[in-house]
Formats: structure tokens, C-alpha cells, sequence
């Protein structure tokens, strides 16, 4: 490393650590928008901060335009986790935490905005900085394109990535198409009639009801979708009675559909409502199923991804650049590539020798 890098990845630690301290959730990011709209301001670049409630975006002009801006992306936003004590630069903030790594896209972005300010003679593409809110369930991204980030500024490509402490620290990995879920969650209200345990005929049991919907729904993946694509579909609450001899009134099921098309993003939520509709009706209960769209599947440009794959193998060797399998989490960078061509990478965080293994 040069004199000039080692100094720069010093600043990005430093960069790094001071937001590790104050992370702030979704669409409350004004301390660290503060922070990146200062340290933006510093390399004398155009900033807009406020957009879409607490993003920042700065602009890198070319010295001449020709084919649209680049537009890259990190994400502000910190999760509701209690972080352990222990790390002099661990979360000041009760109950607030950088678990899923925005702390260090951000130092990243804000790097690389330095060493593109520093090439900006060179450039012959706008460079678009772009740190949105809200990535952690809020759709920050899409409330940023619907402000025009993308069409005020003619981008015409995007990338954005994610550390990813599952792969091995010194891995850049990247895979053209399908590369993370779409993201619908759904919650079904089965609804019978309470009763005594005692007397379940006088009763209609919502639990019995809710029980068979649940082993129907895995049937859902196993018929309904083509064994060449993937799909997921997960209960991960089920609520029903209070007693041990008391029939309820109602089960109320809660669940995650992921997929990488949309063609079975359709089928998961058809199934999922009909399997648990009509098998509630089969044991005389009612279904009350209600869908919560989620982000859409990020799908990477093959070109754009061949870009990527270059340069990162120009900085850990060819080796070091892996293909993923596609993953099933869910990113609202999705959106972005919905509009424009681009890239989603995932950059290696994880080091088994200094225990750093934790997912995300
Ligand atoms: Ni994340």
C-alpha cells in the first residue's frame, strides 16, 4: 500500500468508527447525514442532504459528460440491536446498533468519493454519491428514485454493495442475474369459534385449522413452484389461545415469501392465500390473509458485473473474485436495478481466525 492509501484506509477506520458509535434507524439518520454531508462538503463537492427525508447526495461533475452518471450507493441506517459492551468505539445508544455493516459502507463510499476527487480530471462520467435512509426494511431507495434521484441527475448506471461476513475477508463476490429475494410478508387471521376444550364439536377450532394451513403451505414451494427455481416460504410466528383447555376464537399465522423471479414472487402469494384460505374453509373456519409487499429480487447486469469483476480482481487477484450462489435476504437496492443497469458485490468480511463470523 502507498503511503497515501495507508493514510486514507486509517481515515476510513477512523470514518468507520465514529459512526459505529451513533447509529440511528431508519428515516432518523440526521447526526450521521450531518457527519457524510460535512465530510462531502470537505472535498468541495455539490451536496444535497434532505432528500427523501435524511439522504445526502453529492455530485462529482466530469470533465466532460458523454454517457450518463454512475451513481454509487451506501446506506445509512443502524438496526433496534443492543450492542455488548466491550469495544471503545461500540454504540453510545442504548438499544441501537451497526449490526449489518451501513457504518462501514458509508466510510467506503465517503473513500471513494476522495480518491474520484482526485481523478476527476480523468473522469468522463458524473459520479453521483449517494447515501439513502432506510435500508432496513423502510424502501429508503425507492423514496429516493421517487424523488428524482436517478432522473435529475441521468444516471445510467448503479452499483452499491454489502460486507458479508458469511464469505472470507480478502473476497470480492459477485454473480450476474438473480443475486438476493424478493421480500413479501404475509399475515393470516384464522378465525373459528372458541370453545371448551372439552367440547370440541360446539367449537370450530382456529388452531387445528391454522395447523394444516401451515403443513399445506409447504407444499406450496414443493408443487406450485418449478424445481429449477428457488423459493422460500417460512412461518415465523404463530399465535393462538391462552390455555390449556380453552378453544380460541382465532390463529393468527405470520410469514416470509422470498423468491428471485417474478413470475414465482406471483405464485408464493397465490398459493400461500389459497392454501391457507381454503384449508381454513375445510375445517369451517375463515381466512383473513393479508399481503405486505417487500422489496423486489436484486437482479445484477451481466456487463455491469464484468465491470466489476476487472477492477476487483485488479486489487485482490483474480483468485479472490468469487461467484455466489444467489441468497435469499432481501435489499432495496433491488430498486435502483429495476431502474438502471448495475451491480450489487458483496465484500468479504468474515475472518474465522479473529472470530468474526457473525452473519451480517
Ligand atoms: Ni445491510
Amino acid at each position: 500500500m502507498t503511503s497515501v492509501g495507508a493514510e486514507l484506509a486509517e481515515r476510513l477506520v477512523g470514518w468507520r468508527r465514529h459512526l459505529h458509535l451513533r447509529p440511528e434507524l431508519g428515516f432518523e439518520e440526521t447526526e450521521t447525514a450531518a457527519f457524510v454531508a460535512e465530510q462531502l462538503r470537505g472535498l468541495k463537492l455539490s451536496v444535497t442532504t434532505g432528500v427523501a427525508r435524511t439522504g445526502v447526495v453529492a455530485v462529482l461533475p466530469a470533465a466532460r459528460e458523454e454517457r450518463g452518471a454512475v451513481l454509487l450507493r451506501a446506506d445509512l441506517d443502524g438496526l433496534p440491536i443492543q450492542e455488548k459492551a466491550g469495544r471503545t468505539y461500540g454504540s453510545k445508544i442504548p438499544g441501537r446498533m451497526h449490526a449489518c455493516g451501513h457504518d462501514g459502507h458509508m466510510a467506503m463510499l465517503l473513500g471513494a468519493a476522495e480518491l474520484l476527487v482526485g481523478q476527476r480530471g480523468r473522469l468522463d462520467r458524473n459520479v453521483i454519491f449517494c447515501f439513502q435512509p432506510g435500508e432496513e426494511g423502510f424502501g429508503g431507495a425507492k423514496a429516493m428514485i421517487e424523488e428524482g434521484v436517478l432522473r435529475d441527475h441521468r444516471v445510467a448506471e448503479a452499483y452499491g454493495l454489502h460486507l458479508w461476513s458469511p464469505f472470507p475477508v480478502g473476497t470480492i463476490q459477485v454473480r450476474p442475474g438473480p443475486t438476493m429475494a424478493a421480500q413479501d410478508e404475509f399475515e393470516a387471521t384464522i378465525r373459528g369459534r372458541g370453545g371448551h376444550g372439552a367440547q370440541p364439536h360446539a367449537a370450530i377450532d382456529p388452531i387445528v385449522a391454522a395447523a394444516h394451513g401451515l403443513v399445506g403451505l409447504q407444499a406450496v414451494v414443493a408443487r406450485a413452484v418449478d424445481p429449477m427455481d428457488a423459493a422460500v416460504v417460512s412461518v415465523g410466528s404463530f399465535h393462538a389461545g391462552s390455555a390449556a383447555n380453552v378453544i380460541p376464537d382465532e390463529a393468527v399465522l405470520r410469514g416470509t415469501l422470498r423468491s428471485f423471479d417474478e413470475g414465482v414472487r406471483e405464485a408464493l402469494r397465490v398459493g400461500a392465500r389459497r392454501v391457507l384460505e381454503e384449508t381454513a374453509a375445510a375445517h369451517g373456519a375463515t381466512c383473513d390473509f393479508v399481503l405486505f409487499p417487500g422489496y423486489p429480487a436484486v437482479v445484477n447486469d451481466a456487463a455491469a458485473v464484468e465491470r466489476v469483476r476487472k477492477h476487483a480482481a485488479a486489487v485482490v487477484g483474480d483468485a479472490k473474485v468469487v461467484e455466489p450462489k444467489p441468497m435469499a435476504a432481501a435489499e432495496d437496492f433491488a430498486y435502483f436495478l429495476r431502474e438502471v443497469p448495475g451491480a450489487f458485490t458483496f465484500i468479504g468480511a468474515g475472518n474465522t481466525a479473529r472470530g468474526i463470523t457473525a452473519p451480517r
